[in-house]
């Protein structure tokens, strides 16, 4: 959206209260996301009263669930805008700067689905970036809304997805993330892409033949597509698959191209067989250990987190402590809990929502109780080797941030500017969800001694503390905050 409204002619404010154009981009995943919305309007409806030029958008998901409901709830808002009608954008405001009257712009681009293109002229180039490679859900996990703010599954062409990979490169982007809401059941919608190894290997002692062929996608052909024609991109991960297009074809990719990073979260959400069926996940608890097992041996030291779901509708004690167990038995270095949320139009609302809040809260703590124990043991264990960080920016306290090739976060000192750099590191300090180091060359290192101060600073408040309910792609995301650029043509107000 920042890049598409620059480009029309717009500039960022130097800060929120600087601008005179104001855009929510929204999640609607769990309830207190869209609390966050609600709050955050009425903020600004009290800004629009002695400032009443200001422009007020909505946009994302919550946008697109609740369209001219959220008209009708904040006459402040100027406009409701859904996931795919970003590029309508410039257009619509240019008809509320002429008087134009308040809309809701929410059409799914089924037909002919449009997918935006990231211009590294017009964005600043960071290390790591996101490329969107498919739209849209065709799962109906009965606690999700996304099949109804998304649409149906829609795929981008491969040529499409690595030209702007080869672009981004060329521009400096070291890591690609690809995205998609189900991301492993990508297909060309062009063909383009030659059949990937392994692919009709369907040798899975909890998976039926069957269902397995049904599983297969052109996902592991894709990686390999990339990993050939972007030779200088250093690291290919992507967010967020499946557990039932984890195939053998996908997990021979990670065996054999090392582009790929040691990292995969893999959401999981429950280790109930009964409640993996109410949630209409698809596979079992066998057939999801089955899979990473394999995943494993073919990527020693693979990290896996994933995402889990307490409290779904009927869940007893007995079932939660089945996803306890599966905890124990996989122990992932990290995870993400959430208590269910009744999300409207979702199939599970017909369940009730019978877990008390209480209840809820105690599973959260009961599973944070065993998980923070692994991944404080996990981060231990990474004390006093040598790993390789791609370092993607500094913070203003002057502390470089980076990931390994696992995604542990690392904090380090630099003599110099080493942002975008794949250094070597030793670590040396562990905190509660990072790691400290100090780089191996000599010329450009800071002691670690320097660096706790700066660090646990870091890590408390940047990171999303597990055991709450922040994780997700943000629930509220930053707004690209924008003010008109005078020397425009256009006319918009400036404060
Ligand atoms: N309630 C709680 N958590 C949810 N998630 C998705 N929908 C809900 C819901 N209704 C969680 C899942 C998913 C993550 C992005 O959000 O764990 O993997």
């Amino acid at each position: 959206m920042a890049e598409i409204l620059c480009a029309a002619g717009y500039e960022e404010a130097p800060y929120p209260e600087a601008a005179s154009i104001v855009v929510l981009n929204t999640c609607s995943i769990r309830d207190k996301a869209e609390q966050k919305l609600r709050s955050e309007v009425g903020r600004l409806a009290m800004r629009k009263q002695h400032q009443p030029e200001l422009v007020i958008v909505v946009a994302g998901c919550v946008g697109q669930q609740e369209g001219k409901r959220l008209l009708k709830a904040a006459p402040e808002l100027d406009l409701v805008i859904g996931p795919d009608n970003i590029a309508e954008l410039p257009g619509l405001l240019v008809d509320i700067e002429q008087g134009g009257v308040k809309r809701s712009v929410t059409e799914f681009d089924l037909n002919a689905p449009r997918f935006l293109s990231a211009n590294p002229e017009f964005s600043q180039v960071v290390p790591s970036t996101y490329v969107t490679i498919m739209k849209g859900c065709d799962e109906r996990c009965s606690f999700c809304i996304v099949p109804y703010t998304r649409g149906a599954e829609r795929y981008r062409s491969s040529a499409e997805i690595i030209a702007e990979i080869q672009r981004l490169v060329a521009a400096g982007v070291r890591e690609v993330t690809l995205l998609g809401q189900t991301v492993n059941s990508y297909r060309d919608p062009d063909e383009l892409l030659p059949k990937a190894p392994e692919i009709g290997r369907y040798d899975w002692g909890h998976t039926t033949r069957k269902i397995a062929e049904q599983d297969e996608s052109e996902f592991a052909a894709l990686l390999y597509a990339i990993a050939e024609r972007a030779p200088g991109l250093l690291r290919l991960r992507y967010t967020s698959p499946h557990p039932r297009h984890l195939t053998r074809a996908l997990i021979e990719a990670h065996r054999r191209l090392p582009i790929l990073v040691k990292h995969l979260h893999l959401p999981v959400q429950s280790g109930s067989n009964q409640l993996l069926k109410r949630m209409i996940r698809r596979y079992t608890r066998e057939e999801y250990v089955e899979r990473v097992s394999a995943l494993r041996d073919a990527v020693p030291g693979l990290a896996l987190s994933t995402d889990l779901i307490v409290g779904f509708p009927t869940e007893t004690r007995e079932q939660f402590a089945e996803t306890l167990s599966l905890v124990e038995q996989l122990r992932f270095p990290s995870l993400f809990a959430f208590k269910y949320s009744p999300r409207p139009g979702t199939p599970s609302l017909k369940l009730g929502d019978d877990v008390p809040e209480t209840e809820k809260s105690t599973r959260l703590e009961q599973l944070f109780a065993i998980h923070d124990p692994m991944r404080h043991a996990h981060l231990a264990s990474l004390m006093g080797t040598t790993q390789e960080v791609l370092v993607e920016g500094r913070k203003k306290d002057g502390a470089y941030t980076g990931r390994t090739v696992r995604n542990e976060i690392v904090h380090l000192g630099a003599r110099a500017d080493i942002t975008g750099q794949l250094v070597q590191v030793r670590i040396a300090l562990s905190f509660k969800n990072s790691l400290g180091a100090e780089l191996v060359d000599e010329a450009l290192r800071i002691s670690v001694n320097e660096l706790p101060r700066v660090a646990s600073h870091a890590d408390d408040a940047n990171l999303r503390p597990e055991g709450t309910e922040n994780h997700g792609s943000g629930e509220l995301i930053p707004a690209p905050v924008r003010r008109v650029d005078v020397s425009s043509k256009r006319q918009l107000p400036v404060i």
